[in-house]
C-alpha cells in the first residue's frame, strides 16, 4: 500500500475545477531526465502495457514511465480522482510523424457511458509542444455531452477550445467524456504523447484533501443570495461559464456538475444558486 503524502492531494477548489471543466493542466511537472528517458523508452518500444483490469502497482515496472507515476505529485492526483492503486485500462503511445498532412477528429474516448463514476485518462507530454507542432485539442466542460466517440468529429473549431501548447513534463488528466482530439504536426519534428487511462477500484467519494471543504462551503453559503460567480470559491467554480454555453446561462451544465459534485462529496443537499432546489421541489 503506497501512502500518499496530504499535501500532495488535490484541494477542493481544484476538484470543484475538474468538475466544471472536466480537466486539470499541471505545467512542467514531470522534472527532463525522466522526460528524455520516456522518449527513448518509447522509441526502443519498451513501454509495454499490461491486461486491462490490472492494478496500476502492477505496470510499467522498472521503466521511465512508473518514475513518472510515482512522482509525488502525480500519485496525489490519480489518489485524488480515482483512489488508491486503481486499475489499469489501456494506455497509447501517441507519435506524430514530421509535417503529417491529418488532424484527429473530435471525438470522446468512449461510448455513451452516463455513469457518475468516472475514468480518467493522464495524457503526458514530454517534450515542448508549440502551437504548430499540434499537439491534444480539448473542449473543456463537454464531459457532460455523452457521446459516441466519432460522433462529433464534424464538429470543427468549438468557441473556448484548448490547443495544448506546453513545456516539456505536462500533464493532463481527463475526465472519459471530454471531447479532445489530436492535433496536425506541421514541424519538422516527431512528437510524443503517452495516453494512460485508469478506472477507479474503490467509491469516488471525498478521495481529495477536503480540510478545506467546510471552509469553502461557509463562503458559498455567505455569497449564495448574491452575484454568484464572483469568487473563488466552490460555487463560482461551478457555475462559471465556458464560450459555448447555450447564450441565457449554461444552466443545463451547471445542473450537470452539481450532480457530480454530490456524487463527489456525498452531499446530496448541495445546491448552486437555487438550480437543483427548484427541480427538487415536487410538494405531495
Ligand atoms: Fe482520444
Amino acid at each position: 500500500m503506497t501512502v500518499i503524502d496530504r499535501q500532495y492531494l488535490l484541494n477542493s477548489n481544484q476538484m470543484a475545477e475538474f468538475v466544471a471543466r472536466g480537466f486539470l493542466r499541471f505545467d512542467e511537472l514531470v522534472p527532463d531526465e525522466i522526460n528524455q528517458a520516456v522518449m527513448r523508452d518509447i522509441d526502443q518500444g519498451a513501454i509495454k502495457g499490461v491486461p486491462a483490469g490490472t492494478p496500476l502497482s502492477q505496470c510499467y515496472q522498472g521503466t521511465a514511465i512508473r518514475r513518472m507515476l510515482d512522482l509525488p505529485q502525480i500519485q496525489g492526483l490519480i489518489h485524488s480522482l480515482v483512489g488508491e492503486d486503481p486499475l489499469f485500462d489501456h494506455d497509447a503511445i501517441h507519435v506524430r510523424e514530421p509535417n503529417e498532412g491529418k488532424a484527429q477528429g473530435l471525438h470522446a474516448d468512449s461510448i455513451i457511458d452516463t455513469r457518475a463514476h468516472f475514468d480518467i485518462q493522464i495524457m503526458y507530454f514530454p517534450h515542448d509542444v508549440p502551437l504548430e507542432m499540434g499537439g491534444t485539442l480539448l473542449l473543456p466542460g463537454s464531459h457532460f455531452r455523452r457521446v459516441n466517440e466519432m460522433d462529433v468529429a464534424a464538429y470543427q473549431n468549438m468557441r473556448g477550445q484548448i490547443p495544448m501548447v506546453c513545456k516539456a513534463g505536462a500533464i493532463l488528466v481527463l475526465h472519459h467524456g471530454i471531447w479532445h482530439c489530436g492535433r496536425q504536426n506541421k514541424t519538422d519534428r516527431r512528437r510524443y504523447m503517452f495516453k494512460l487511462r485508469l478506472n477507479p477500484a474503490v467509491r469516488q467519494l471525498r478521495l481529495w484533501n477536503t480540510d478545506d471543504l467546510d471552509e469553502a462551503y461557509r463562503a458559498a453559503k455567505e455569497i449564495h443570495t448574491e452575484n454568484y460567480t464572483r469568487g473563488d470559491d466552490i460555487q463560482s467554480i461551478l457555475s462559471r461559464r465556458e464560450p459555448w454555453f447555450e447564450a441565457a446561462s449554461g444552466r443545463l451544465e451547471i445542473v450537470n456538475r452539481i450532480k457530480l459534485w454530490r456524487f463527489l462529496t456525498g452531499d446530496e443537499r448541495f445546491d448552486v444558486h437555487y438550480w437543483m432546489s427548484r427541480l427538487e421541489n415536487m410538494p405531495a
